[in-house]
């Protein structure tokens, strides 16, 4: 047993891995770093509270260590209320800014401080590009390519993602000539299909004169498997001697079928909330149904802005059939054709894009017995 302050099961944002039981995160990223080394454009998208964050913290970490690039975290969370295009470039000028100054890279803190942005503001096409503008000077101050991950690039709508990515879109094609970051990632819940459909809801392609046309790939996270919940609740064992029984992280993945946030938030229950941190007791099955239980009474924010997707039309339209399969509990659901409608794909698609359901398009099911439990009361409106 390790005598050092015990790590929690963290279940509020990004885990920090001096604080945190966590999973190695980068590893969940594998082509990330193949991705930056070609100098490529690209989508990560995963559902809410799956480690989006907490990876590519791990990510801009270890290409900084590696110091071929300098990889910078940019979070556009600011602009989620912004539908103007000027005040949203300027915030996100800011972030960039801000984001430099609190790298901890002293190559880019310097930049920051160096009068980048003032030289930026100077320039003629400032002010029609100045997302652009400020990556060409900026870059060009550096000794290295640049990688930047925008996180919550959901959070852009409509005219200021469009004129985002037509920006970075131009910097793209002439960065031969004018040095501009070698990598852009965008993160978020959304795939590159919703981020199109959003400013052109009738584009299903990406043609040549399209913004995201610079985008290669689109990453995503893969939940946990029975064997990474086995290691990650060991971690807690070997800190403090409590042992989760096998039958324990069998139980935690029925619930949670690997979803992150459930799986740290159901060992948290039962740990900290059910036994009050005693931990001379063994976790069995049992405390760990009582811990479902106790969250599916509960309305943790997880859960919160999950219900908020049922309020979409197009989320409801694609959940309702499903609901008749959790009363016959006879998994899979089976879609009748006749409900589907003209844009049932798609509608499909971002669900499960979003993380609630799992399976194929005519035969699918929510994506874990909890969300199923709310998904059903919720549309119920018993809840
Ligand atoms: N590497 C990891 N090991 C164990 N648990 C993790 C790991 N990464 C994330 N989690 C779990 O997922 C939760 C959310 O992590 P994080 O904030 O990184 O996700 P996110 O996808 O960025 O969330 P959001 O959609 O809110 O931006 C954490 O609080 C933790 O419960
Ligand atoms: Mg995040």
């Amino acid at each position: 047993m390790n005598a050092s302050k015990p790590k929690k099961f963290n279940i509020a944002g990004p885990c920090v891995p001096s604080d945190d039981y966590m999973l190695p995160a980068l590893p969940r990223l594998p082509n990330v770093l193949k991705l930056i080394k070609s100098k490529k454009y690209f989508v990560l998208h995963a559902p809410r509270q799956s480690g989006k964050t907490t990876s590519i913290k791990a990510a801009v970490e270890r290409i900084n260590a590696e110091g071929e690039y300098y990889a910078l975290n940019c979070s556009l969370e600011e602009l989620r209320m912004c539908t103007d295009k000027d005040e949203a470039m300027s915030l996100i000028v800011a972030g960039l800014y801000g984001a430099l100054f609190d790298s901890g890279v002293k190559a880019l803190e310097k930049v920051a401080v160096s009068g980048f942005l003032a030289e930026a503001r100077a320039r003629a096409d400032f002010n029609s590009s100045p997302v652009r503008v400020c990556f060409k000077v900026l870059c060009k101050r550096l000794d290295k390519g640049l990688v930047v991950f925008f996180d919550e690039a959901d959070c852009l709508t409509e005219q200021p993602l469009w004129s985002f990515l037509s920006q970075l879109r131009r910097g793209f094609t002439e960065r031969r000539k004018s040095p501009f970051p070698s990598s852009i990632a965008l993160i978020g819940r959304r795939n590159i299909r919703d981020y199109t459909a959003q400013i052109r809801p009738d584009s299903q392609i990406l043609g040549s004169g399209s913004p995201f046309n610079i985008i290669v790939k689109a990453l995503t996270l893969a939940n946990f498997t029975p064997e990474e919940i086995e290691d990650l609740y060991g971690q807690h064992t070997e800190a403090t001697g409590q042992v989760f029984l096998d039958e324990a992280v069998q139980k935690a993945y029925y619930w949670s079928e690997g979803q992150p946030w459930l799986v740290n938030a159901l060992a948290r229950e039962a740990v900290g909330e059910i036994l009050d941190d005693d931990y001379g007791t063994a976790i069995t099955a049992d405390l760990i149904d009582e811990a479902a239980n106790n969250l599916m009474k509960r309305r943790d924010t997880h859960i919160d802005s999950l219900l908020r997707l049922l309020n979409e039309p197009r989320v409801a339209r694609v959940i309702r059939p499903t609901l008749a399969y959790l009363k016959s509990e006879d998994p899979p659901c089976e879609v009748d054709d006749a409900n589907l409608g003209a844009n049932f794909f798609d509608d499909y698609q971002y669900c499960l894009d979003l993380g609630l359901i799992k399976g194929d398009a005519n035969s699918y099911r929510p994506a874990n017995p909890i969300y199923a439990s709310f998904m059903s009361r919720y549309l119920n409106r018993g809840l």
